[in-house]
């Protein structure tokens, strides 16, 4: 078949509902699943997918929820009355939509776009005029039921309005659908909403278009798709099943991991072969990771690029920063924005780090700060060290150190200052002025001895005894 002769796809997500039974004052469709609002998941697979546009339908807490889908290049329509999943996709204004429309809840999050196409793809072969996408459930609570005549599809009926013979069916509806968009322009006024809720539901149209002789066929997938969530609980359950499958994807690429059930990797990052994760390590973001790395236990790391051969130690905490190939860092760095580690560097235990540049092979072992600093190759940063970057006018200010430099330990730059190559800082320098190439600079209080200084000595009376 021919570019030309597919109908275009356009996907209508429904992010509407107040979501009453997560009891949470944000927006359901806005919960974050493994790192991510859920309605944000279920755009970018509809755009993987192939969808030429996604129409989201908002409603409550529609300002929040267009702060997040607007950046994604969809557009909003908005359903002021939440009268039922049917009533939100009239909202859409299907009669200006041409082609193949999928309708998708906002509230299925572990959707992919693989998914999305394998559905599309079943419908158009089948030749169909709607279809649903079906799932057999172990228990299928408060889904829609599939009821089907000498195995044909008949209806969809939803928990509340079902008998309790209707409740025993297994099969369930997972709340996609795909359908012709002059079909659903035609049925979709057509909807009553003569049910328990009192809702008009996009789920009748399953009935108006069997009645009509109309192709409507099930496509029975997998209960991954019918993951939909409505409660805090299922929240939870859909973020371990995302991270499960990241694990198990890093995993099947080389990555090494001590207990893939404990360690969170969002799905946008990537990992190389050959790295290490310990348990209860959190990887979030853009963040990018080389090969040959270990990431110990307790470390979180957002939005972060990892060269090769790094080793991030215990209780790390990186934020958009950069390390290069061979830095060790850790345990308990904190590496905040803008920081860049360079080849080989260490940065030891309780440093913390910002808007630094911090050269190859140069070392800050222990409990210092730097921030607003550039800091050349080589150089030897002693414990305690700070830059005093922050100013009583509220300004920053910056701290240079060259190559080679010798800081001793607990010594204050007090920015803006500059240190020439391979000078030497004296231990417990308070530095105020700038130091030249070479230079030993020496900033302390000058060391008083007074002998025999301490009045003699009072014996206790118990040793006389
Ligand atoms: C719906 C289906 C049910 C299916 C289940 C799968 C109907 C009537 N029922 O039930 O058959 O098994 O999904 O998860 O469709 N929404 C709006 N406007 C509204 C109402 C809802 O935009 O007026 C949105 C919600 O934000 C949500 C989605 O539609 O994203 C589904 O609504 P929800 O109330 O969760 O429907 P379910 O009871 O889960
Ligand atoms: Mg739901």
């Amino acid at each position: 078949m021919s570019q030309k002769d597919v109908a275009a796809l356009t996907v209508i997500a429904l992010a509407a509902g107040k979501g009453t039974r997560m009891k949470s004052p944000l927006p359901k469709v806005l919960h974050p699943v493994a790192g991510r609002p859920m309605i944000e998941k279920v755009i970018s697979a509809s755009k993987q997918a192939g969808a030429k546009e996604v129409r989201v339908v908002v409603g409550h807490g529609q300002n929040l929820v267009r702060q997040v889908v607007e950046p994604m290049g969809v557009a909003c329509y908005v359903q002021d009355e939440q009268l039922g999943t049917a009533h939100a996709v009239k909202c859409a204004k299907p009669e200006t939509i041409e082609g193949d429309v999928v309708i998708m809840n906002g509230d299925h999050p572990l959707i992919e776009a693989s998914d999305i196409k394998n559905f599309v793809e079943i419908f158009r072969d089948e030749k169909c005029d709607l279809a649903v996408v079906t799932a057999d459930l172990k228990n299928p609570g408060e889904f829609g039921r599939i009821v089907r005549h000498r195995g044909d599809l008949a209806a969809i009926v939803e928990a509340k309005d079902a008998s309790a013979e209707t409740l025993k069916i297994k099969e369930v509806n997972t709340g996609i659908y795909i359908v012709k968009a002059e079909v659903l322009a035609h049925y979709l006024p057509l909807i009553s909403n003569n049910n328990a809720k009192k809702e008009f539901y996009v789920t009748d149209l399953i009935s108006l278009c069997i009645g009509d002789k109309k192709r409507v066929q099930p496509i029975k997938s997998t209960p991954k798709v019918a993951v939909g969530v409505n409660t805090q609980l299922e929240l939870a359950k859909a973020t371990r099943l995302i991270f499960k499958r990241k694990a198990l994807k890093l995993l099947e690429d080389g990555v090494l991991m001590i207990d893939p059930r404990t360690t969170y990797v969002e799905e946008s990052v990537e990992i190389g072969a050959g790295t290490v994760l310990y348990p209860n390590v959190f990887i979030r973001g853009r963040s990018r990771i080389g090969s040959f790395c270990v990431i110990e236990s307790n470390s979180f790391i957002s939005d972060t690029e990892i060269a090769d051969s790094v080793q991030v130690r215990g209780g790390s905490y990186l934020e958009n920063s950069k390390l290069h190939s061979k830095v060790s860092v850790g345990p308990y760095a904190r590496l905040r924005p803008e920081t860049e580690i360079m080849e080989e560097a260490h940065v030891g235990n309780f440093v913390e780090m910002k808007k630094v540049k911090f050269g190859k092979k140069s070392k800050a072992g222990h409990l210092t700060y730097l921030g607003d600093a550039v800091v050349g190759e080589e150089v030897n940063v002693g414990c305690g060290t700070i830059t005093c970057n922050y100013a009583a006018d509220k300004k920053k200010y910056q701290t240079k150190i060259g190559n080679r430099v010798f800081v001793g330990s607990d010594t204050q730059f007090i920015a803006p200052v500059e240190i020439g190559d391979d000078a030497i800082i004296g231990s417990g320098s308070t530095i105020t002025k700038s130091v030249p190439a070479k230079a030993l600079a020496v900033a302390r209080g000058r060391q008083i001895v007074k002998e025999n200084y301490t009045p003699k000595a009072v014996t206790p009376e118990v040793e006389k005894e």
